[in-house]
């Protein structure tokens, strides 16, 4: 019976997931070329600050804050789908293609990482401690919902953009347009601007 509790208590837990097999948050030269590969898309290849406002760091912290939530979130949605975690079943995400589901979901976590690399680049150039990860526990059982709230946290994101970009281009000029940013992503499996018509 205590046996059969610390099972189950253990498989209640979620478990730490950082770092991730490809080595985020601190990926090596050929992991980092693979994240980039799988995203579709390069790191910011340019100068980077030196400093930064007390504004513009709580800005980024933030944003790397942001990012990282993402990445656990798309990593672990990803887990839930190919293994078939009860909620994420076939019949749970038809009638979306399954193999491009994944695709979309692999290019999505890897975008996001890089996001979150590039916001913790620019700290650690100017001096500043870099956002580690930490554990999240997402308040969503199923494909669905997954989605839903997917939709919200990134609506959220891109709301608070214009104030960063707003504090960049005040104090970091030419770096300002290099500013990580999250963007709108298309939704997997959304022809037509709707997941769920
Ligand atoms: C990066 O890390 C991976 C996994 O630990 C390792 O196999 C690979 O050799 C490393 N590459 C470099 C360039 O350090
Ligand atoms: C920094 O933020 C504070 C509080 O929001 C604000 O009063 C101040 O004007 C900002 N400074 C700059 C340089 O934007
Ligand atoms: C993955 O599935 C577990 C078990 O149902 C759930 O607790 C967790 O919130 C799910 N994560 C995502 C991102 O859907
Ligand atoms: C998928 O099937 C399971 C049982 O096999 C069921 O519990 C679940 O509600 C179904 N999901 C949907 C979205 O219909």
């Amino acid at each position: 019976m205590r046996l059969l509790n610390i099972i189950t208590f253990a498989a209640a837990t979620v478990a730490a997931p950082f770092p991730l097999p490809d080595g985020f948050p601190n990926p090596n030269y050929t992991q980092l070329l693979n994240i980039e590969k799988l995203a579709g898309g390069f790191l910011p290849n340019s100068r980077l600050p030196t400093s930064l406002s007390k504004n513009a760091t709580t800005a980024l912290k933030l944003l790397a804050h942001n990012e990282i939530f993402e990445v656990a979130f798309f990593n672990e949605l990803l887990i839930n789908i190919t293994t078939d975690v009860p909620g994420y079943r076939l019949n749970d995400t038809a009638p979306l293609d399954r193999a491009q589901l994944v695709k979309n979901i692999v290019a999505i976590k890897n975008q996001e990482e890089l996001h979150a690399i590039a916001a913790n680049t620019f700290l650690v150039s100017a001096g500043e401690q870099p956002i580690a990860p930490c554990e999240y526990d997402f308040p969503v059982t199923n494909f669905k919902n997954a989605i839903l709230f997917a939709q919200v946290f990134t609506d959220l994101a891109l709301g608070t953009i214009p104030t960063i970009q707003l504090l960049f281009s005040r104090e970091a000029g030419a770096a300002a347009t290099q500013c990580p940013h999250p963007r709108r992503h298309s939704w997997p499996g959304r022809p037509t601007g709707r997941l769920f018509p």
